[in-house]
């Protein structure tokens, strides 16, 4: 029989921690596993800028019809706008795209990079979100990893990063995480991006920036420092995007791929083959979260109360982080926690150690050690503190 050849897999190391949560029936259960922002409460609620326009839409809309494979050229022009700024001077030479989440952008480019160069190799930071290699390397495009967290410093392995970026030759691509670096937090310092664009310009290879988080580390400006800077200076780049976590849209797949050409020209011709690979794969987006970020991007009224609703999460990511350190500081120094940005961070245990955290104490986390810090709230962290003094 033709599926017969099919061993099964193991579960997403990231989605397959979601389902041992929900079956485990221990109380104190502590989830720090997917990435998904949660309240106090332990809740990963509608954003109330979100319900308004979902109301208004109710009202509003009158048509499914088709939107083609660009999806909304609204939120598109928003989208732009909210990552590159406004009145980015580069406006006119970057064209984007919805897309299914900020996943469907990586895909979508990485058909892109193949189709227009097929040994083009894509440099990704040791280590990166575990879903990049997949969504990349299964278009077909050439992976390799540069130095870039530090384990025993807790921060960037800057000097070695620095020489291997050195040694990217022009038509090979290096992606960057625009902001809260997953899975480590630790980010590119405004110096770090000028040198990154610097050796992108004397050695001819292309940025390629994935901004999932913005708004969670610094501000919607401030996280878009790297894309702006970048943009400004290299002739081409691409941008993947992501409303998941700053609209809190996750499982309305809303996200979208931005080129940057040399010129006009160019930046359009690229987007026709953006928007027959999107046609080629699933034809066009889905409309309904774009569609509520398109309304809230556009209102004044409603974009001020989203920009209050992601200030609010980052605030509270970050007084977390705080809080994490302090708690944990009778078993070593976790004051590195706070100097990361966005919802990760790895708290350096072995896997052995995760695996007896989520075993004995039912504290589930990814492998690796990275933790979500949303899932952490005032009434667990007590007993997620000395569950991990106990594994220590
Ligand atoms: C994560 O890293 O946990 C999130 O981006 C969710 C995912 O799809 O992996």
């Amino acid at each position: 029989m033709l599926f017969d050849v099919f061993q099964p897999l193991p579960a997403d190391p990231i989605l397959g921690l979601s389902l041992a949560y929900q079956q485990d029936t221990n109380p104190h259960k502590v989830d720090l596993g997917v990435g998904v922002y949660k309240d106090e409460a332990g809740r990963t609620p509608v954003l109330e800028s979100v319900s308004i326009a979902q109301l208004r839409l109710h009202e509003a809309e009158e048509t499914k019809s088709y939107q083609g494979p660009a999806g909304n050229v609204q939120f598109n022009a928003l989208l732009q706008a909210l990552i590159f700024g406004a009145d980015s001077p580069q406006q006119a030479r970057i064209r984007t795209l919805q897309t299914p989440g900020g996943c469907g952008a990586l895909r979508v480019a990485a058909e892109l990079i193949v189709k227009a160069s097929p040994d083009a190799t894509i440099w990704v930071s040791d280590p990166t979100w575990a879903n990049h290699i997949p969504l990349l390397g299964s278009a077909g495009l050439q992976i390799r990893t540069y130095p870039y967290y530090d384990p025993d410093t807790k921060g960037l392995k800057r000097d070695e990063m620095m020489a291997t970026l050195a040694q990217v030759p022009a038509g090979d691509l290096v992606l960057l995480h625009g902001c809260c670096h997953n899975p480590c937090g630790a980010d590119l310092s405004h110096d770090d991006w000028q040198q990154i664009a610097d050796m992108a310009n004397r050695q001819g290879f292309t940025p390629f920036v994935d901004l999932a988080y913005q708004g969670f580390g610094d501000g919607l400006d401030e996280d878009a420092y790297g894309v702006r800077l970048l943009a400004a200076q290299v002739p081409e780049m691409l941008v993947a995007s992501s409303c998941s976590k700053n609209f809190a849209l996750y499982r309305e797949r809303t996200g979208a791929i931005a080129v940057m050409g040399a010129n006009e020209t160019q930046a359009q011709n690229t987007f026709t083959h953006l928007q027959s690979i999107a046609r080629g794969i699933y034809s066009m987006p889905p409309a309904h979260g774009a569609s509520l970020v398109e309304m809230i991007l556009s209102d004044s009224a409603l974009r001020q109360q989203w920009q209050l609703e992601v200030q609010g999460m980052r605030e509270r990511i970050h007084s977390l982080r705080h809080q994490l350190a302090d708690a944990l500081r009778p078993y070593g120094d976790f004051d590195f926690i706070p100097q990361q940005r966005g919802m990760f961070s790895f708290l350096g245990l072995s896997e052995a150690q995760v695996q007896r955290l989520q075993q004995e104490f039912s504290v589930y986390m990814v492998g690796s050690s990275r933790v979500n810090l949303a899932g952490i709230n005032a009434a667990n962290l007590p007993y997620l503190a000395e569950s991990i003094g106990k594994v220590l």
